[in-house]
């Protein structure tokens, strides 16, 4: 049974060093949050495997790392100054501030039930920057609210060093931020996130057919590559669409309050590029970078076989890489009653994302052999660029099967005296709780076989 509650998670990743509250020793801060050794692991194998399905796995698109801040013209042109922002009420009686299109009751304040509330005004919600010695506290910059934007102002850049016919793509890792009003659910709304984006460029008469291409290739990601059950997921068209979508989908998880989004799909036409190629010209020209009208750069495609120029259409897919990290450990939490008034909690990841993909335990540490022998054993397994090994050099094995079946390693290897004489080790699998032992030649071969599962 996975996690009944996100509470689970929570309780787990702070216990076992996924996740921790950001600036926990002063207070916190809302809606940010620091990963841990195991939580940055699991984050960085959620990363490869988008980036190989999205990039390794394809000739048609490109990889891009843009900068995280950025010229505020950049967004003042992109409409994100004048139109990024969330309706904001503030409820008269108690002073909280709400997002008026996520209340329970958008008549009663959620936190008092108070009826008494403003009406909504736009909250914007870029975090504004002040940069450079002669800013004086005006914001000349802003931290990314996605990393979209800054993938369509590299068109150009990315186009011209390696030339594609269309479609072709450009995808992103990383973080962006938006000053959202009411961070909740863990790590599931926070004032600084990580996306993984794909911007594909297609002919406009085939936005259609690569929206409903890359909606299906996307869901199946999360089922087949990812793991989580059919019935976990669903698509939620969008009723209302943004300034510059013609489609837009959200894929939802079923998470324990209920379905919400955790990628988007979005038809967003030619808006940005059109927009960027408008504006940036408008912007040269009154800085007298340019002559005239004619010497602009456009972000087009000229197609060499038709001679053709036109600004591309944009198929997005935008992916939230900690919650997909929620789902993947709310689906893989399980608590287990092992009888007699014993229980453990496992996390029965896919190997392949398990933050330890396997840990040594010495079973008696204070025998030099036993120990040299342990050590040897890891840097044998590490010599397989796999990830994290761990030498287990505390606790008693009891303790060490307990924090590896609630981090999701997926095998415990306990060197020991039978070791010694016939050269054979404990294999202990985390799902089964089996143990088998094995000659420790067949180690790696064995933890080859289960991390490629
Ligand atoms: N470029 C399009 C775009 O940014 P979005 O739906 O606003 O679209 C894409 O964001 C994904 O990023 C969402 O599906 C979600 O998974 C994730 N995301 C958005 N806001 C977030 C937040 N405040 N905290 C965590 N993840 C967030």
């Amino acid at each position: 049974m996975p996690a009944k509650s996100v509470n689970d998670i929570v309780a787990l990743c702070k216990r076992r060093g996924f996740i921790f509250t950001g600036s926990e020793i002063y207070g916190g801060l809302g809606g940010a949050y620091d990963y841990g050794p195991y939580g940055v692991e699991l984050m960085r194998n959620i990363r490869n495997a988008w980036w190989n399905a999205m990039i390794y796995a394809r000739n048609d698109i490109e990889g891009l790392d843009a900068a995280l801040i950025s010229n505020r013209l950049m967004w003042k042109y992109s409409g994100h100054e004048g139109s990024f922002s969330d309706p904001l009420v503030e409820c008269k009686k108690c002073g909280a501030r709400m997002r008026q299109d996520k209340m329970k009751d958008p008549t009663k304040c959620d936190n008092c039930g108070g009826t008494d509330l403003t009406e909504p005004r736009a909250y914007q919600l870029m975090m504004g920057l002040s940069i450079g010695a002669m800013a004086d506290g005006a914001i000349n910059a802003y931290l990314r609210p996605e990393t979209a934007t800054t993938t369509y102002v590299n068109f150009k850049n990315v186009l011209d060093s390696k030339p594609h016919k269309l479609p072709f793509g450009i995808a992103q890792i990383g973080k962006a931020f938006r000053n959202e009003i009411s961070p909740r659910g863990f790590v599931f709304r926070m004032r600084e996130f990580e996306q993984a984006e794909m911007q594909y460029f297609v002919n406009p008469n085939e936005d259609e057919k690569y929206f409903e291409y890359w909606k299906q290739t996307r869901l199946d990601w999360w089922k087949n590559v990812l793991g989580i059950p059919a019935e976990k997921l669903r698509f939620l068209p969008h009723e209302k669409l943004a300034h510059y979508a013609k489609a837009a989908v959200d894929i939802e998880y079923a998470f324990p309050d209920g379905f919400d989004e955790v990628e988007g799909v979005h038809n967003r036409q030619d808006f940005d590029l059109g927009s960027h190629t408008k504006s940036q010209n408008e912007f040269k020209l009154a800085a007298h970078v340019l002559e005239n009208k004619d010497s602009t750069t456009k972000l087009s495609y000229s197609d060499a076989q038709t001679g053709e120029n036109f600004v591309p259409y944009v198929i997005e897919t935008a992916m939230g890489v900690n919650r997909a990290m929620l789902a993947i450990m709310i689906e893989a939490y399980e608590e287990e009653d092992l009888g007699d008034g014993k229980s453990r909690t496992v996390l029965k990841l896919k190997p392949w994302l398990s933050p330890v993909k396997a840990a040594v335990i010495p079973l008696v540490r204070n025998v030099p052999e036993i120990v040299d022998l342990s050590n040897k054993l890891v840097d044998d397994l590490r010599k397989l660029h796999i990830g994290k090994i761990e030498l287990e050099n505390s606790g008693n094995i009891g303790k060490n099967y307990r924090r590896h079946d609630e981090i999701g390693t997926p095998v415990c290897i306990t060197v020991d005296h039978q070791t010694l004489e016939d050269g054979t080790v404990t294999l202990r699998y985390r799902d089964s709780m089996e143990q088998i032992r094995i000659k420790t030649e067949d180690v790696a071969k064995q933890l080859l076989e289960i991390v490629n599962q």
